[in-house]
């Protein structure tokens, strides 16, 4: 919850995310095909390429990114993200996507088996992402390359913080993880092109993005902007609002209890606050309810997912 870039900040950040990838080992470099490194690199967010085979970064942000995914030479995608992944865009640039959603709680040996099945079956270029490329996506293309490109774990796990992963279950399961066995592997079906997100987990995707607009809009001063007439700063917010608010009535956080039920409350309350802020063009107060809203999602998750 620390790190969210808007899609256009994400083009500022160009020269920051190219100096990321200098966590990559010579080794891998050297690896790289002509063909790879002449390729324009697609200008995604904490993009990475790890080898050859295996590239990774945040979600694409629209179906510029999956044509600059293509060009870059990837014929495969796996989203280890809750948010559906758009196919159809996918499959107009020739890539076939698998889904394999993980928490930030740490991977499922059945989770790391079906992806370590999708980047062993996939011919041609894969790109691993989750939505910001830093925690889960990380933690995938870790057990990928330990399993299929002999990777040590010490160094895998040094790659994942250098990926700026924060969190202490996906560094567990990577850190114990096994290769799977042939058996294992076979055993694994069809991989799904997408899984429809349902319940809490599918509306926490939605308010992802919409915190990921909220945060856009913090960026503009909450001002409206002609380069973005489309927008309205408060009316974003108030979706975000009208977002927590659904939450309570999703049978699966009900499930949690009353406790959870309080956070989520404080969550909207924080968002409604923020909300009346901006209407009243008052920055400072919109400066603490920003800070109240975005500890109100941390402190949830560091309770209930993480
Ligand atoms: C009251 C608790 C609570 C609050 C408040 C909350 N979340 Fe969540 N969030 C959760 C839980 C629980 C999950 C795990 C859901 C699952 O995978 O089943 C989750 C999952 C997520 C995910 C991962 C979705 C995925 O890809 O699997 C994101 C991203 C997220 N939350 C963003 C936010 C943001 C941003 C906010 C604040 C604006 C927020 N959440 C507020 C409880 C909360």
């Amino acid at each position: 919850m620390t790190t969210h870039w808007s899609a256009a900040c994400c083009l500022a950040l160009l020269g920051t995310a190219a100096l990321g990838c200098s966590g990559t080992d010579a080794g891998s470099d050297a690896g790289v095909s002509a063909n790879a490194s002449t390729a324009a690199e697609p200008r995604i967010e904490a993009y990475r390429r790890w080898s050859d085979h295996i590239g990774q970064g945040g979600g694409p942000k629209g179906a510029e990114d999956l044509e600059a995914l293509a060009r870059a030479g990837y014929k495969h995608v796996l989203s280890v993200d809750g948010a559906m992944p758009d196919i159809e865009s996918a499959e107009r640039y020739g890539l076939s996507y698998i889904h394999v959603p993980i928490g930030y709680d740490g991977v499922t040996r059945d989770e790391a088996v079906a992806i370590v099945k999708a980047v062993q079956g996939a011919e041609g270029p894969i790109y691993v992402h989750c939505h910001h490329g830093l925690h889960r996506g990380p933690a995938a293309a870790a057990m990928a390359r330990i399993a299929l490109e002999g990777v040590d774990t010490q160094t895998a796990v040094k790659d994942l913080e250098a990926s700026g992963c924060k969190y202490e279950g996906l560094f567990r399961d990577v850190n114990a993880f096994v290769p799977p066995t042939a058996d294992e592997l076979a055993r694994v079906g069809d991989l799904p092109e997408a899984v429809v997100p349902s319940g809490m987990r599918d509306s926490m995707t939605h308010i992802d993005d919409r915190w990921d607009s909220v945060q856009f809009v913090k960026k503009l001063g909450y001002k409206p902007n002609p380069d973005h007439p489309d927008i309205d700063p408060a009316h974003e917010v108030g979706m975000l609002e009208n977002l927590l608010r659904n939450l309570a009535d999703q049978a699966d956080a009900k499930a949690l209890g009353p406790e959870f039920l309080a956070m989520t409350e404080a969550s909207r309350a924080a968002a409604e606050r923020l909300e009346q802020d901006v209407r009243a063009g008052d920055p400072v107060a919109a400066e603490a309810s920003f800070k109240a809203l975005k500890d109100s999602c941390s402190k949830c998750h560091k309770k209930y997912r993480d």
